[in-house]
C-alpha cells in the first residue's frame, strides 16, 4: 500500500526579535501580562523599511524554509510534482503564494495550490497531501506554512489583545509516496462558520466597491479582531476532541503517541489540553515562548525543531492538532 511519508523538514524565521518589553513602547501592556496569559516572551517580525515595506516577502520566507526541507530530504527539487501552500497572509490578494514558490525555486511549472484555513491550514494541507499521494495525483509534494502577520497588527491599545500574540515565520516539509509502513495514517477536519466573525480579518473585502475605504480604516476594520475568551473556550474543547477522534479512527491509544505537536496558539491552551487529556509536558511540544503564534507556520516550524532536538525520530507516532479562525479545527496522526 502506498503511504505519504514526511521525509524532510525546514523552517525560517526573520532575524528581528521583538520582546514583550519592546511592545510596551507602542501599547499599554507588560511582560508579566503577556507571559501569564500566553506564555510568549518574544516573537520574530519581519523588518520593514521607512515606507513600511517588508525587506522580504512571505514567498521568499517560504522558499527559505522549503530549500532546507528539500536539502534534508535528499531529493532532487525536480522530483517535486505539487506545491501546497498554507497561509492566511498571502503577499498579494491574488494569486496565492504557492506560485511564487514555484518561481523562486525554479520548479518547472508544477501545480501550486493555496490552502486558506488559518491556524488549521497545515493540518488541512497534510491531509490534502496524503489524499493526492494515495490517489496517485502526485508522488512528491512540497507543503509550506508561512505567515507575515506583523504588518496587519493594530499596535495601539485598541489592538493589544491580538498584537501581543502573533509572529511571522515559515516552515516546510517534503511529503513523498512510500511503500514503507510509515507516513500520514489518518486526518480529521472540521469547520463551523457560525463563529467566523469571532476571529477574522474583514477588510479588504470583495463585498464593497474598491474593497477598502476611509470609513473602514477609521473604524479599524482593516485589522484582525478576536473574541479572546470565546476562542479560548472553543479551542481547548476542539483540540481535545480532535486528538481523540484521529486516534479512534486508527485504533491507536494516546499512551502510544510519542509526541503531540499542538498548533502554538497560546501556552495556556496547550497546558489546558495537556492536563485534560493527561499528556505529560515532555510529550506536548512547545516553542511559543520564542515565536508567538505564527498561524499556519507553527506546526511545520515545530516539526523541524522537534526533529533537530531529537524529539521526533523515524518510527515515532506523532499527533498534530490545531484550531483557528473559521472556526476550523482538525488533527493528523503520523508515523514519522
Ligand atoms: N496587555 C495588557 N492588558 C490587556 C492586553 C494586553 N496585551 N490585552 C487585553 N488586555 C486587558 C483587557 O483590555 C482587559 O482589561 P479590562 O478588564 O480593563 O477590560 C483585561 O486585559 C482582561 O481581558 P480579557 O480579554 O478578559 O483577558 P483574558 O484573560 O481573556 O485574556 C486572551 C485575553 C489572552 C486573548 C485570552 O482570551 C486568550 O488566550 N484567548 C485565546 C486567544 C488565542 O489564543 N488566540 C490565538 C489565535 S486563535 C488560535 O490560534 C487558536
Amino acid at each position: 500500500m502506498t503511504n505519504a511519508a514526511i521525509i524532510g523538514t525546514g523552517f525560517y524565521v526573520p532575524s528581528r526579535v521583538v520582546t514583550n518589553e519592546d511592545l510596551t513602547q507602542w501599547m499599554d501592556t507588560s511582560d508579566e501580562w503577556i507571559t501569564e496569559r500566553s506564555g510568549i516572551k518574544e516573537r520574530r517580525w519581519v523588518e520593514q523599511d521607512e515606507a513600511g515595506v517588508t525587506i522580504e516577502t512571505g514567498g521568499e520566507m517560504g522558499a527559505k524554509a522549503a530549500r532546507m526541507a528539500i536539502e534534508e530530504s535528499g531529493i532532487d527539487k525536480n522530483d517535486i510534482d505539487l506545491i501546497l501552500y498554507a497561509t492566511l497572509s498571502p503577499d498579494v490578494v491574488f494569486p496565492g503564494n504557492g506560485v511564487f514558490i514555484e518561481d523562486l525555486l525554479g520548479l518547472n511549472t508544477v501545480g501550486a495550490m493555496d490552502i486558506r484555513n488559518q491556524c488549521t491550514g497545515f493540518i488541512y494541507a497534510l491531509a490534502a497531501a496524503d489524499g493526492f499521494i494515495k490517489a496517485g495525483t502526485a508522488r512528491t509534494i512540497l507543503v509550506v506554512g508561512q505567515e507575515i502577520q506583523s504588518t496587519a497588527l493594530n499596535l495601539t491599545d485598541r489592538g493589544r489583545d491580538m498584537a501581543v500574540l502573533f509572529g511571522d515565520g515559515a516552515g516546510a516539509v517534503v511529503v513523498q509516496a512510500t511503500e514503507e509502513d510509515r507516513g500520514i495514517i489518518s486526518s480529521v477536519l472540521h469547520s463551523q462558520g457560525r463563529f467566523a466573525r469571532d476571529l477574522f480579518g474583514e477588510a479588504p473585502m470583495s463585498t464593497i466597491k474598491d474593497r477598502i475605504n476611509a470609513d473602514l480604516i477609521a473604524q479599524d476594520r482593516h485589522y484582525p479582531t478576536m473574541n479572546g475568551p470565546m476562542v479560548f473556550k472553543h479551542a481547548t474543547r476542539r483540540f481535545c476532541e480532535s486528538i481523540k477522534e484521529v486516534l479512534e479512527k486508527s485504533g491507536v491509544d494516546l499512551a502510544d503517541v510519542d509526541l503531540v505537536i499542538p498548533h502554538q496558539a497560546n501556552q495556556r491552551i496547550t497546558d489546558a489540553v495537556g492536563a485534560r487529556m493527561g499528556v505529560p509536558e515532555e510529550r506536548m511540544f512547545s516553542n511559543i515562548a520564542k515565536y508567538g503564534n505564527t498561524t499556519a507556520a507553527t506546526i511545520p516550524i515545530a516539526m523541524a525543531e522537534a526533529e533537530n532536538e531529537g524529539r521526533l525520530k523515524k518510527g515515532d507516532l506523532l499527533v498534530t492538532v490545531a484550531f483557528g479562525s473559521g472556526f476550523t479545527w482538525g488533527a493528523n496522526l503520523i508515523r514519522w
